[in-house]
């Protein structure tokens, strides 16, 4: 039978495939087609220029200020890859053929601007190139894509002009990237800034007293989340039956135990945990630990989870501190009850 996860990995067979292919053979897409109105030029990614295309020498000739910063991203960099040798390189993937815009001395409605498109008519010229990865592939799952979000939003076409340092123009000091003064893939701007220019309410979240420094810069949205899109819920980088988001730093929570501890492998971490920040100390949904514990010890479904024993008197201080017992809580090789 087909679980969900072979599916996933046929799905993943395909895609490579198709990486593959691109990889080697450099754009396949030979068109994209007229998405919208009749007079829209819409970029075709070609596999041979024709006489349409004039290169991209020709357009820094009068957008100087442009063909420098594409000139410092990989996608100006294209011609120096032999897969790419006799492909449309530069200026004309994205923007389509320019012979008619420059004869017309720069006539506007003579190329594709990415002015006035909708965001998936535009991410569909970057998915003419990028769907062969699996990630990009994925983003017609996700989120963003549902919600017009697409790649331009959160990427510049030409590059970042801008370096992030302390005090640039925009910047919460706060919230620099860990790594750099440039900013990473084209991002519009910082990764946290960039994401919380949307998503607001995740600052209060990570300014909790107890919280992964994510503000602070010492990791990402991305560390946890994948702004492709994909399969999983909240698009959490959760790869199958493990939370691989969590457990890519917490190693030692990942057994397997010889006694696991059910919910770490059912519903995951965020069982227990709040995974952006938490009033309460390690982060827990509860404040008192005891109140995690009894949310699903009750006693009433006693097969699949145990109530405490009735030696567990709770009117006794000593018995309040589960977890100084059972400290083993996320599992253990030597005793069935976590106690180390
Ligand atoms: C002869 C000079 C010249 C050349 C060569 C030229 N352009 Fe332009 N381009 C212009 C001018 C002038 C404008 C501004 C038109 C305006 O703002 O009215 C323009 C505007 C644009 C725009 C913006 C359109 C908009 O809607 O605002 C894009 C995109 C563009 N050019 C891309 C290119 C590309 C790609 C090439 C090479 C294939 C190229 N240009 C070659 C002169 C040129
Ligand atoms: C990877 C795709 C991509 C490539 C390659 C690319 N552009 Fe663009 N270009 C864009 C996008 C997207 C915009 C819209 C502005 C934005 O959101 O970044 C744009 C906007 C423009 C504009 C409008 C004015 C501006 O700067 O916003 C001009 C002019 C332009 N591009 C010229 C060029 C030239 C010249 C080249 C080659 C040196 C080039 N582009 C290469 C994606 C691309
Ligand atoms: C003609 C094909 C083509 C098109 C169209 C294209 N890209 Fe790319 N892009 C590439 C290639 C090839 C690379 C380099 C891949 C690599 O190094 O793995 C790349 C790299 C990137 C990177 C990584 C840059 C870095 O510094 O790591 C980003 C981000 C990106 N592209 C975004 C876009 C966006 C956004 C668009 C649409 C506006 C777009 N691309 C359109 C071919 C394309
Ligand atoms: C919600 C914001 C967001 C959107 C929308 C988005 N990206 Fe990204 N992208 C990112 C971030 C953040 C990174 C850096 C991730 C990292 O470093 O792991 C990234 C990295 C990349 C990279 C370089 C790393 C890689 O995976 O190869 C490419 C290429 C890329 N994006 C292409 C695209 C394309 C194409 C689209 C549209 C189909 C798109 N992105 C839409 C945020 C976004
Ligand atoms: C241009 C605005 C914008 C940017 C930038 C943006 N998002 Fe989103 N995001 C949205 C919208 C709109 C939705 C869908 C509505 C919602 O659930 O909030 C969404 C949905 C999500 C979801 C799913 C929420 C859920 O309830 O299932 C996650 C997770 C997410 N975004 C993370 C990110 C991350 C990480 C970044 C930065 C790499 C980012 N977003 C950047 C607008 C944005
Ligand atoms: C430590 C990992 C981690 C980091 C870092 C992280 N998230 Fe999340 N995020 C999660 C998990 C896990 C969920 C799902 C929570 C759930 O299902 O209960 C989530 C949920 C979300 C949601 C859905 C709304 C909600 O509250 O359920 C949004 C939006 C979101 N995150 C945005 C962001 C943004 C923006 C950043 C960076 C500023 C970020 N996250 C950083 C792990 C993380
Ligand atoms: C990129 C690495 C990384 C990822 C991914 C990550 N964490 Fe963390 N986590 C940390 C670091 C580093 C700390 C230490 C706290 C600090 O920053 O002071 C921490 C702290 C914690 C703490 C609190 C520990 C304490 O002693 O107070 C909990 C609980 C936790 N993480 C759970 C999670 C969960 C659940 C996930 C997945 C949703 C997750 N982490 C994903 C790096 C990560
Ligand atoms: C059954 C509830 C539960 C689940 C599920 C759970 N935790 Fe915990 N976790 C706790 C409790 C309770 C503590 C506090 C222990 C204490 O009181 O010292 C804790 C503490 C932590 C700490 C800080 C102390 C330490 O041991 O390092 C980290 C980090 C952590 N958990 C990460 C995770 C990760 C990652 C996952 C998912 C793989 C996870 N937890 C799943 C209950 C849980
Ligand atoms: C989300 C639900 C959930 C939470 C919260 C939870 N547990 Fe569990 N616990 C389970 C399940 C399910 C089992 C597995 C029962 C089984 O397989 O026999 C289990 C098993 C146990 C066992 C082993 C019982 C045995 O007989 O093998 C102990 C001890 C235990 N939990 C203690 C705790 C403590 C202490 C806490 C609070 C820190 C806690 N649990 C929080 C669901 C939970
Ligand atoms: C003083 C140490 C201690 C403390 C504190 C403690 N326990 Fe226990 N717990 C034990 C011992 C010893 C056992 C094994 C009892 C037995 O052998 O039947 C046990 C067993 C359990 C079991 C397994 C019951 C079963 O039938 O399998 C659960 C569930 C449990 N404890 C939950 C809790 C919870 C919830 C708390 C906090 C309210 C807690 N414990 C606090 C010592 C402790």
């Amino acid at each position: 039978m087909l679980n969900q996860h072979s599916i996933k990995l046929a799905l993943l067979g395909g895609f490579f495939v198709v990486s593959a292919a691109w990889l080697m053979a450099g754009p396949v897409l030979t068109t994209t087609g007229n998405i919208g109105s009749s007079d829209l030029i819409v970029p075709s990614v070609e596999a041979t220029p024709d006489e349409r295309y004039v290169g991209s020498e020709t357009c820094a000739g009068c957008h100087e200020t442009q063909a420098k910063k594409v000139g410092n991203t990989k996608h100006g960099q294209l011609h120096t890859l032999s897969a790419w040798k006799g492909k449309v390189v530069g200026c004309e993937t994205c923007h389509g053929p320019g012979k008619e815009h420059v004869e017309g001395g720069g006539d506007k409605s003579k190329i594709f601007s990415f002015q006035n498109v909708d965001a998936k008519t535009a991410s569909e010229t970057c998915l003419a190139c990028h769907a062969g990865k699996e990630a990009h592939n994925n983003f017609r799952r996700g989120d963003h894509w549902r919600n017009n979000i697409g790649c331009i939003q959160c990427h510049s076409g030409h590059g970042s002009d801008s370096v992030i340092s302390t005090g640039a123009k925009g910047v919460e000091t706060p919230l620099l990237h860990r790594s750099n003064q440039r900013l990473r893939a084209m991002l519009r701007s910082g990764e946290t800034q960039l994401c919380m220019s949307c998503h607001n309410e995740v600052k209060a979240q990570f300014s909790k007293p107890f919280r992964h420094k994510v503000l602070e810069g010492a990791m990402n949205c991305s560390d946890c989340h994948n702004p492709h899109g994909g399969f999983e819920s909240k698009q959490t980088k959760l790869a199958v039956g493990t939370d691989a988001a969590c457990i890519k730093c917490h190693t030692d929570k990942q057994g397997p135990f010889a006694f696991e501890h059910g919910p770490l492998k059912l519903e995951g971490c965020t069982s227990c945990h709040t995974p952006h920040g938490s009033s309460n100390p390690k982060m827990l949904k509860r404040a008192q630990v005891r109140q995690l514990c009894f949310e699903c010890h009750t006693g009433i479904t006693e097969e699949l989870t145990p109530g405490a024993p009735s030696l567990h008197n709770q009117a006794q201080v000593r018995y309040q501190q589960c977890t100084v017992c059972h400290s083993a809580i996320h599992g253990s090789n030597s005793s069935r009850y976590f106690f180390r």
